[in-house]
């Protein structure tokens, strides 16, 4: 019999995930043993005897959850584009366009970051939904303000959440109001290099990780001398970046008017594109563009719902994966976005390149409507929220496979939890494609049952919001 590693976590029940590309297979039962390091150390047949003799260990240790029937394990998911302070006005404000959302509702709003107590309070209830959600990776922009923006790195590690997080930067005076920017660049560079410190510190307890984020908020609103700088501080850290870019018309012609290039060639020469570079949109960039968004190993969060108030146009996913081989997680980009739940970023994703595809003008000629080969299927949407998300960031998640960090959630699909699922002829089959599509399309967060993060139980405390 083969020696079993030392196991921390034993849980048994069917799954569902991605092996090697995008499309989503059923796995019958399986015992998966998670090691002490988080990672799936095997992924046992539940009939075998060496799966008999882990679970006989793992239940004396009380290490071991048996899922019950109508359960099934699926990988966490990972938002890889979210402003957290908007968790405030989540819902609230999208009959403006970007450039008039920001000046009325969100600066002003983002500014009383400042007071830490009211930080406190969204931030520690924006970390609890998402987890209740199963998100389980997070990439979060804070405000200008460094102390509110370690508070929410510190909140999202204490609650076991693995999380991306930046100090935003809006360094010119010209874009910025003068109660909402940082006080110069010089300041706005020292303040990023103290906050990736203070990340740092805060990272030593939080093994399911956290990571600092060089966070020019977009071009707009940073001085080139800023984004400059901020390029060299990532350079010099190794940190990861996050921006957005050619996200609406407006902000994709501002770069070509104020600097007679694209945003990405913009981002490019100030030493901001890296395989660490976190792109947010990416609507309107040219092949030219994503070209050199390939060639730097840039990756793209793609925020369907945003996209829908803000971009004018369908960013094509299809595209970005399969001709430009360009590595895409999705992203709710609250509150552009307005749902906190990755399970309906899923279903706009799928939703966009579908009206993408067919076009959406009823008075054009259906050859002439839309653009053929751009839907994506909801395998392929899921696909993104959990491991093109994690290739993303760098991270071995997203598939529940030997190797791969245990970030998981249980979905539960019976009445037990408030949302009974509308499964009748799955009773023949309950591991049928039919099931995950029955998740994919009405979880919500009555059904999500149980929370990993890199091996360890996140659980958020219970009641809250049901998204
Ligand atoms: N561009 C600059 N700031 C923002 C923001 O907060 N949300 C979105 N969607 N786009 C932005
Ligand atoms: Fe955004």
């Amino acid at each position: 019999m083969a020696r079993l590693p030392h196991i921390a976590l034993a849980v048994e029940g069917p799954a569902f995930t991605t092996v090697t590309g995008r499309t989503v297979e059923a796995v019958p039962d399986r015992l998966y043993l998670v090691d002490s390091t988080g990672v799936i150390a095997r992924v046992l047949d539940p009939a075998g005897d060496d799966a008999a003799k882990a679970r006989h260990a793992a239940e004396i240790a009380g290490w071991y959850t048996k899922l019950e029937p109508g359960q099934y394990l699926l990988p966490g998911l990972v938002d890889t584009h979210i402003h957290a302070p908007q968790w405030a006005q989540t819902g609230t404000g999208l009959d403006e366009p970007l450039e008039v959302w920001l000046d009325k509702y969100t600066f002003p709003l983002e500014a009383r970051f400042s007071d830490p107590v009211w930080a406190e309070a969204v931030y520690s209830d924006l970390v609890a939904t998402l987890l209740r959600l199963g998100t389980t990776t997070a990439v979060y922009y804070g405000t200008v303000d460094t102390e509110a923006t370690l508070t929410l790195a510190a909140l999202a590690a204490k609650a076991g959440q693995r999380a991306f997080v930046g100090k935003v930067v809006a360094d010119d005076p010209g874009a910025n109001p003068r109660w909402y920017r940082d006080s110069s660049t010089r300041a706005a560079l020292a303040e990023t290099e103290r906050f990736l410190g203070g990340i740092g510190q805060l990272a030593a307890k939080a093994p399911q990780g956290l990571y600092g984020v060089v966070t020019p908020r977009f071009i707009p609103s940073c001085t080139l001398e800023g984004l400059k700088g901020l390029g060299q501080i990532a350079q010099q850290t190794g940190a990861f970046v996050q921006t957005h870019v050619s996200e609406g018309d407006w902000e994709h012609h501002f770069s070509l008017e104020r600097y007679g290039v694209s945003g990405t060639v913009v981002l490019e020469q100030a030493g901001l594109l890296g395989e660490r570079t976190i792109l947010g949109h990416v609507v309107h960039a040219s092949d030219d563009d994503l070209r050199r968004l390939y060639a730097h190993d840039a990756v793209i969060s793609h925020c369907p719902h945003s996209n829908a108030y803000f971009a004018s146009a369908v960013a094509p996913v299809r595209r970005m994966l399969d001709e430009f081989k360009l590595r895409v997680g999705l992203g709710s980009d609250i509150s552009g976005g307005f749902s906190p739940s990755l399970w309906q970023t899923i279903r706009q994703a799928v939703i966009s390149s579908r009206m993408l595809q067919a076009g959406v003008d009823a008075a054009r000629a259906p050859a002439r409507r839309g653009r053929p080969g751009s839907a994506l299927t909801v395998d392929e949407a899921f696909y993104l929220a959990t491991a093109g998300g994690a290739e993303a960031l760098g991270l071995k998640a997203g598939r529940l496979l030997e190797g791969y960090l245990f970030d998981a959630q249980v979905i539960d699909t019976t009445s037990a939890t408030g949302n009974r699922l509308p499964l009748f002829d799955e009773a023949a089959d309950a591991g049928s494609h039919g099931v995950f599509e029955k998740i994919a399309y009405l979880t919500t967060a009555a059904n999500v049952r149980q929370v990993w993060v890199h091996g360890a139980q996140a659980v958020p405390p219970p009641g809250g919001a049901n998204h």
